[in-house]
């Protein structure tokens, strides 16, 4: 099949690759030149020229300036039964907004934000949270299981962004938590491996720490690897968690606590760093925050 991606920044890029590794003819457009180029792959000079060109759209993009100002970009020629599948974490009513318009183009649409980040994404193992009308949702299945590991159908458009939001505030208060645990533990010097090699083997460890633990230990060594999620891109998404409960009535003192330990990181200029170096900040500075 004939796919397109919108956004080859960590994601979309890693997606692009694994559709092309399993057959497909891809096509990209990235905002900025120089990523798009990076990929190999053919290069659509606008949104425009992409979805017109391509059966199936997919988009990874930051958020949801990003995501409304490439559909409408996107949705400005004709795409008669084309496919779009939205993956990027934004809140529900972003998807439904942008799922209205691509179904006004006489279009399909499912949104499916992802758990899981590069390595799984390139693997496609990656985990679909998926709100479409069933028809468009079965059209979409075949694609979307040659990048996920598992996809969940839940619902219409909003539905699997309401599950990715979900997903996503445990682990993201645990990078703060962990920082809280590491600030405790700091006067008992211990080498960083072996702090983290601790910590990971208990009840309190969420999975993704037998993944990441020896890249948390580097870093608290002062070691830094490659990025596969940064802080900021965490921070809107723990923003998100707190708009979306305040609309429906709940508060998230956790996600707020959350969220302004994020906010700190960002404010000392490491937005742009790995989600690696939110408990390292937090627990050098645990005095003046
Ligand atoms: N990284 C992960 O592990 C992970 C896992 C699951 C879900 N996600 C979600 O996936 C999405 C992408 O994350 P990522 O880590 O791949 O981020 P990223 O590497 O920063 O890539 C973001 C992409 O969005 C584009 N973009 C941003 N603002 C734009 C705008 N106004 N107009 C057009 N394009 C714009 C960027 O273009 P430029 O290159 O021009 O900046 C880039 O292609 C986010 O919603 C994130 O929450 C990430």
């Amino acid at each position: 099949m004939k796919i397109g991606i919108a956004g080859t920044g960590r994601m979309g890029a890693a997606i692009a690759a694994r559709l092309s590794s399993v057959g497909h003819e891809m096509m990209v457009w990235n905002r900025s030149a120089d990523k798009a180029r990076a990929t190999g792959f053919k290069i659509a000079d606008s949104p425009q020229a992409l979805a017109g060109a391509c059966e199936a759209l997919i988009s990874m993009l930051t958020d949801a300036a990003a995501v409304q100002s490439v559909y409408a970009q996107m949705l400005s020629g004709n795409v008669n039964e084309k496919l779009f599948i939205e993956m990027s974490t934004v809140r529900p009513e972003v998807s439904r907004k942008v799922g209205s318009l691509v179904k006004q183009k006489q279009a399909a649409f499912v949104e499916c934000p992802v758990g899981g980040t590069i390595g799984p994404a390139k693997e496609g193992k990656l985990f679909g949270f998926a709100g479409a009308e069933k028809a468009d949702f079965e059209r979409a299945r075949p694609l979307l299981e040659q990048m996920c590991r598992r996809v969940e159908h839940l619902g219409p458009a909003g539905a699997g962004a309401s599950m990715k939001l979900a997903i996503n505030l445990p682990l993201l208060v645990y990078w703060q938590a962990l920082g809280e645990a590491i600030s405790l533990v700091k006067g008992l010097n211990l080498e960083p491996g072996r702090l983290m090699d601790i910590l990971a083997d208990t009840s309190g460890a969420p999975r993704m720490l037998a993944n990441r633990a020896p890249a948390i230990a580097a870093a608290l060594g002062g070691k830094e690897g490659p990025v596969s999620v940064n802080i900021d891109t965490l921070k809107k998404d723990l923003s998100e968690i707190v708009e979306e409960s305040k609309l429906l009535g709940w508060s998230a003192p956790a996600t707020e606590g959350a969220l302004r330990g994020f906010a700190a990181a960002s404010a000392a200029g490491l937005g742009g760093k790995d989600c690696v170096q939110m408990p390292v900040f937090w627990s050098a500075q645990p005095k003046k925050l």
